[in-house]
């Protein structure tokens, strides 16, 4: 695969490139740019952070998860493109000097490329910028004051980068869904890549070989988000952080969860397509997507279908996909918002969900006329609470109702005990969190520093 792209404002033209070569290695070793470092290799440790410029403008990305190809007609920029070209200090890089930011060279330059895109595009929410870097010396508060400092000043001319104009693309980098839908129906056996959240896994950490492997992120077509008076419809390819901002209004509690999954530089990278391909038991949007009713929409070559989400995860690792399909898009009514989902993890940032539960309940006149309740990491698939939405439709929304309804989680869910919590902690967290919907709906304090402030 013959790729182009700009590597800190030069041209790069590479011919037959692997298409799994990362583009943390390829940095190290090829270009012998070093500055960029390897910590986790699995996109949590923020230590191969680079910045990347596209149509959509600057953004942070974890290099290490990151294939080549992935890059065809962008900007490149790492740490040692963030100074300038007689040396200049870039603004934020001057601000950790000043402010004492710096304390070893291993997180230091990933911290300062977040900080690099971050003050690039007017991020002042420091704390969210930076999730996904992590400092094993505890040295966040001179690292967000250095951040904080450089925000007034402007932007320096030499990370002003622009994509590459309109390279062409090889097959396997299809530029629309038509071409996708083509050469995937010739090569069923390909591995399709969005985001590469899941996929840049299987060859840094489980060494796997992929081949032939076709990338889906220059198909604009698949980016698009639709919101009209009856539904939304949000293209597989249209990324987490993306996502959430066009849930913010509609969504408020689904668009929080989305701001606790994973981190900056991974939301701009995981697609929704990749989050419901997968077919993973405590993947974020399943269960929220299965509360709000959604329809899943797949296409092979010219034949296209579309069947509710929930249907789509026939068991653990196995989905009603058939070679050569792939996942179009994800619609769901538009309705006023009632839903909630509750992401309960280890940590608050950056970490996979144990279990997670998405309420949308509907009361008329005090009676529950609708309920969907969905859970992810409580089965081997994201998976309905039927027993208890029977148990409480039609009946008075009271304590009374929950109460009595929420013995039948047994009878919805077997969970697992594995490192995430313990079978016990999930059914009990589960019957806990149709509580706290309830108590929210009914507007006491259920959140523990509002009860102790
Ligand atoms: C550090 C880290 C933190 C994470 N945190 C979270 C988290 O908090 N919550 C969460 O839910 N997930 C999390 N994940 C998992 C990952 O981000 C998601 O599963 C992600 O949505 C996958 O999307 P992607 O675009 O990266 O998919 P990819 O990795 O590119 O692909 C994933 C799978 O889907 C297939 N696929 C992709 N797109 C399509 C399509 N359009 N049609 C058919 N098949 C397709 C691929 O072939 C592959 O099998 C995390 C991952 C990392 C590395
Ligand atoms: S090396 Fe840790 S995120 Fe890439
Ligand atoms: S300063 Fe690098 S790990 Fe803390």
């Amino acid at each position: 695969m013959d790729i182009t792209f700009l590597l800190n404002g030069e041209t790069v033209e590479l011919a037959d490139v692997d298409p799994t070569a990362t583009l943390l290695d390829w940095l190290r070793e090829d270009r012998g740019l070093t500055g960029t470092k390897e910590g986790c290799n699995e996109g949590d440790c923020g230590a191969c952070t680079i910045m990347v410029t596209d149509e959509d403008g600057a953004k942070a990305l974890n290099s290490c998860i990151l294939f080549l190809p992935q890059l065809h007609g962008k900007a490149v920029r790492t740490v040692e493109g963030a100074s300038g070209p007689n040396g200049e200090a870039h603004p934020v890089q001057q601000a950790m000097v000043d402010l004492h930011g710096s304390q070893c060279g291993f997180c230091t330059p990933g911290f300062v490329m977040s900080m690099v895109a971050g003050h690039a595009t007017g991020a002042t929410d420091h704390d969210t910028q930076l999730a996904g870097n992590l400092c094993r010396c505890t040295g966040y508060a001179p690292i967000i004051r250095a951040a904080q400092a450089a925000e007034d000043q402007p932007v320096p001319v030499w990370v002003k980068d622009k994509p590459v104009a309109s390279p062409s693309s090889p097959p396997m980098l299809p530029t629309s869904s038509d071409a996708l839908a083509t050469v995937y129906a010739d090569h069923p056996e390909a591995t399709l890549v969005a985001g590469a959240t899941d996929v840049g896994l299987w060859v840094t950490k489980q060494l796997r070989d992929l081949d032939p492997v076709i990338f889906l992120n220059r198909c604009d077509d698949l980016k698009q988000i639709t919101i009209t008076d009856r539904e939304l419809r949000f293209g597989a390819m249209v990324d987490m952080n993306r996502m959430g901002d066009a849930l913010v209004d509609l969504h408020p509690s689904y668009a929080e969860m989305i701001r606790r999954y994973a981190s900056v530089q991974v939301r701009h990278a995981a697609t929704v397509g990749g989050n419901i391909a997968n077919g993973s038991p405590i993947g974020d949007n399943p269960p929220a997507l299965i509360a709000l009713d959604a329809t899943l929409h797949l296409r092979r070559g010219d034949t296209r279908r579309q069947l509710p989400l929930e249907e789509f995860f026939l068991d653990y690792g196995k989905q009603d996909r058939v070679p050569g399909e792939f996942v179009e898009a994800v619609s769901f009514p538009r309705q006023a918002d009632r839903l909630k989902c509750y992401k309960l993890s280890k940590r608050f940032d950056q970490d996979i969900s144990a279990v997670c539960g998405c309420f949308n309940i509907t009361v008329s006149d005090g009676t529950v006329t609708q309920a969907r309740i969905a859970f992810g990491g409580m089965a081997g698939i994201p998976k309905r609470a039927t027993h208890v939405e029977t148990a409480i439709i039609g009946k008075p929304w009271t304590h009374a109702t929950v109460k009595a309804a929420l013995p039948r989680f047994a009878e919805d869910f077997a969970p697992l005990t594995d490192m995430r919590a313990s079978a016990t902690y999930r059914l009990e967290t589960a019957q806990a969190l149709l509580e706290r919907y309830f108590h929210e709906d009914q507007g006491d304090v259920t959140n523990v520093l509002e009860v102790t402030a």
